[in-house]
């Protein structure tokens, strides 16, 4: 062997392989032999501290360039710390509370209450004597002290900041180490390094990763809230969705007072968790049954109704399906498709054409099919194939001029043999019905349960006609 090629050689460079760094990273575990103000491998500020047992060097060449890998095997699996904010819809969507160190961005579209949200989880974890802190970059102090005093009491441990300066919001966090800490807005806070104004991709990135480090290094669990506009212009918080731990969305009709939280990202526990509020004079309330709520304004007896049992997470939610005929004529642009409010177009328009192709409803829609409009009501945006069979029953209902049983239900995905198909969770869906005074249930035929659920009588379909025949 060629001495130039002996390991010995190659190490020499690197000193004697054996050096001692006395300082280590608390965010990314990296040691250092020298301290400085960020860490040179993950780049946080301030995290570089002095080790009891100084990291000994080997040689080998990871050691020196970073962390070194570690037997997976090794690693403690404890399930990260969580804390209840004491908002209990928000807490059943984290899967129990914030976690220590984490950044949780909550976007929504203008107006739909997250400062509210934003203000309330405050509230609630200052009033049990935990100093919090609140940085509000869109809204003055003497705003957000307007809103507080509309909502109750205002806790004296939670401290406000105000402006955009993503230095002094971290500076503030440093100080104070809250137990939690939130921004208010992502959009409108900066980095007066950056040339970019507040709100552009680059700014919201910097901010968000600077946030990120803070929140990791001291602990602090960080909510930030990210706004995005209803025609899904995602380039704000959905660009530093994967910088982030958790991503809650917060949804709903401005003009209904029903508010949905979910879990689109969850780094400590399921996603798809669903929290519901109502947004009242006094504020977010959580609504732990939303049943009476969704379901209060209906009008019995009017064709084109049906109510279904769609999942929001893993909580059953009833919502009125409504179709609408519409003034008629295609305006000179062809087949005229359903209009779709809360429901999706595309689909409504496939189960017309299920409609009109596999029953005899062909008879009485005519070709080419009128003009329908479909909604779900309640501010609720149903994705569902599970709610097709109630769509097409509320589109046949109202096409023949009549109402459908007011305690009846239907839940289903449709084919376009016209076959009814079985969708998950059945049971609870039919249980949530029973719940709320419903009598009958149309049901695909693999979801009848075994045994009979109070009150409620079952019709189990395979096909759209044996429904449409079934819903009188
Ligand atoms: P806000 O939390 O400011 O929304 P966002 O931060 O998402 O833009 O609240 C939005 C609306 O909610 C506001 O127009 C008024 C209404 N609101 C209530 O109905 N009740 C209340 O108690 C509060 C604080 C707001
Ligand atoms: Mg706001």
């Amino acid at each position: 062997m060629s001495p130039d090629r002996s390991p010995t050689t190659v190490r020499g460079s690197f000193g004697a392989g054996a050096k001692a760094s006395p300082f280590a990273c608390t965010a990314c575990q990296a040691a250092t032999l020298r301290w400085a103000g960020r860490c040179p491998s993950c780049g946080a500020w301030n995290t570089l501290e002095r080790q009891a047992h100084p990291t000994r060097h080997s040689g080998k060449v990871g050691s020196i360039l970073g962390p070194p890998a570690v037997a997976l095997r090794d690693i403690r699996t404890d399930a990260a710390p969580l804390q209840p904010t004491g908002v209990s819809e928000l807490d059943r969507v984290l899967g129990g509370g914030v976690v220590a160190g984490s950044v949780t961005l909550l976007f929504g579209p203008p107006g739909i209450g997250k400062s509210t949200l934003l203000f309330q989880v405050l509230a609630a974890v200052a009033a049990r004597g935990e100093e919090v802190l609140l940085a509000s970059a869109e809204e003055s102090l003497a705003q957000v002290r307007g809103r507080a005093t509309r909502l109750g009491d205002v806790p004296d441990r939670l401290l406000a900041l105000e402006g955009p300066e993503v230095d002094a919001i971290e500076m503030s966090m440093q100080v104070h180490r809250p137990a939690l800490a939130a921004v208010d807005s992502l959009q409108s806070i900066s980095d007066p390094e950056l040339s970019q104004p507040a709100g552009s991709l680059a700014q919201v990135r910097a901010c968000v990763e600077r946030l990120t480090r803070l929140a990791k290094s001291k602990g602090i669990p960080i909510l930030v809230v990210g706004h995005v506009t209803k025609d899904g212009d995602l380039a704000g918080p959905r660009a530093v969705e994967h910088l982030v731990d958790t991503v809650l969305s917060f949804d709903g009709d401005r003009h209904h007072a029903l508010r949905v939280l979910t879990s689109v990202k969850h780094r400590f526990g399921a996603t798809g968790e669903v929290g519901i509020f109502e947004m009242r004079d006094d504020g977010l309330r959580a609504v732990p049954d939303p049943g009476p709520l969704m379901l209060a304004d209906r009008m019995p007896g009017v064709p084109g109704s049906v109510v279904v049992p769609v999942l929001q997470g893993r909580r059953p939610l009833l919502v009125e399906v409504q179709a609408l005929l519409g003034p008629g004529g295609s305006g000179g642009s062809g087949t005229p498709r359903p209009q779709a409010l809360g429901l999706d177009a595309a689909r409504a328009n496939l189960l017309l054409a299920v409609l009109s192709c596999r029953t005899a409803m062909g008879g009485v829609l005519g070709k080419p099919p009128p003009e329908f409009f479909v909604a779900a009501v309640g501010g609720i945006n149903v994705t569902e194939p599970a709610s097709d069979l109630a769509v097409a029953l509320a589109m046949a209902s109202v096409a023949g001029g009549r109402p459908l049983p007011a305690d009846l239900v239907a839940f289903g995905e449709l084919g376009l043999a016209g076959e009814i198909r079985p969708v998950p969770y059945g049971e609870e869906r039919l249980r949530e019905a029973a719940k709320h005074g419903f009598r009958r249930a149309i049901v695909p035929r693999s979801n009848a349960p075994r045994r009979p659920i109070d009150g409620l009588e079952l019709v189990a379909v395979a096909r759209l006609d044996e429904a449409l025949a079934a819903a009188r």
